[in-house]
């Protein structure tokens, strides 16, 4: 695993979206051969998509040859609610870049068989080839996606009770009121992430600090399932200096040198 320390969020967002747009340049994506990114949601990433809206109006970057999985949605909110992940990824991002609309997947999360909507994600993520980029955020008791404690680390796509801890975090964004709050959701596996070619977590601030820890320097442990990344071949987690707070000091300093020349 990588672990990239940048001193703030703005930083971490940059070097987050330039390492986007450098991985879809490399590719040379066609339409027939495009780039798949699988895609989160959350105050994480947002920064990142700041810039990578930039970095389009700029030329720098086409989304024209990629397709997009997201990582999770809601059940049973409708998909114009301003908090549904859909809202989310069009006002944040999808509508201010060149996306093809046929290009953009996101769960179902009003679906009349849930269950065939979380199969058939899976078959479509097979179909396109598998995703070469999946990039996340993590929640501050280390789930991905909404991949909660306890979740199999070799979990696929299907619908998961969200802990109080998530609806308690995500109430800031339903009026502060836990009874708007879904109680479930859709959400890939862990084992979906994992699956990709290669997995970018985006993780800042002090209360992500315990969760980065564990990603880290813990055993792997369906408690905290982002350090499920340990196993990948080619994970990287990039991170700002607050969120470090509970590393040791050794392990700070042995990813700060490592790292000090890479892009
Ligand atoms: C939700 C999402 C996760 C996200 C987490 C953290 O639970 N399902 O994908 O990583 O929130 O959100 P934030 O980035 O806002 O802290």
């Amino acid at each position: 695993m990588r672990l990239i320390i940048e001193p703030d969020y703005d930083k971490m967002s940059v070097w987050a979206a330039e390492y986007v747009a450098r991985r879809i340049n490399e590719a040379k994506p066609t339409e027939g051969q495009p780039f798949k990114l699988g895609l989160p949601t959350g105050s994480s990433p947002l920064g990142m998509y700041r810039h990578l809206v930039k970095l389009n109006k700029e030329g720098k970057v086409s989304f024209r040859n990629v397709i997009t999985f997201n990582m999770d949605e809601y059940v049973g909110l409708r998909e114009s609610h301003p908090e549904s992940y859909h809202s989310f990824m069009w006002n944040n991002f999808f509508s201010h870049i060149d996306i093809r609309k046929e290009n953009v997947n996101i769960l179902n999360g009003n679906a009349p068989d849930l269950q065939a909507e979380c199969e058939s994600y899976e078959e479509r993520i097979r179909k396109a080839g598998g995703i070469d980029l999946f990039l996340g955020g993590i929640g501050p008791d280390g789930h991905i996606a909404f991949n909660e404690p306890g979740s199999s680390l070799a979990s696929r796509t299907r619908q998961k009770t969200l802990t109080t801890d998530t609806i308690i975090a995500n109430s800031r964004f339903f009026e502060g009121d836990i009874n708007q709050v879904p109680k479930t959701a859709l959400t890939v596996g862990v084992a979906t992430v994992m699956d990709a070619k290669e997995v970018l977590i985006m993780v800042n601030g002090h209360n992500k600090a315990q969760a980065l820890r564990h990603a880290v320097e813990e055993p792997i442990s369906q408690m905290w399932t982002i350090s499920a990344l340990q196993m990948h071949p080619h994970g990287i987690i990039v991170c700002d200096e607050a969120a470090c707070d509970l590393l040791t000091h050794g392990t700070y300093k042995y990813f700060l040198d490592i790292e000090k020349n890479n892009l």
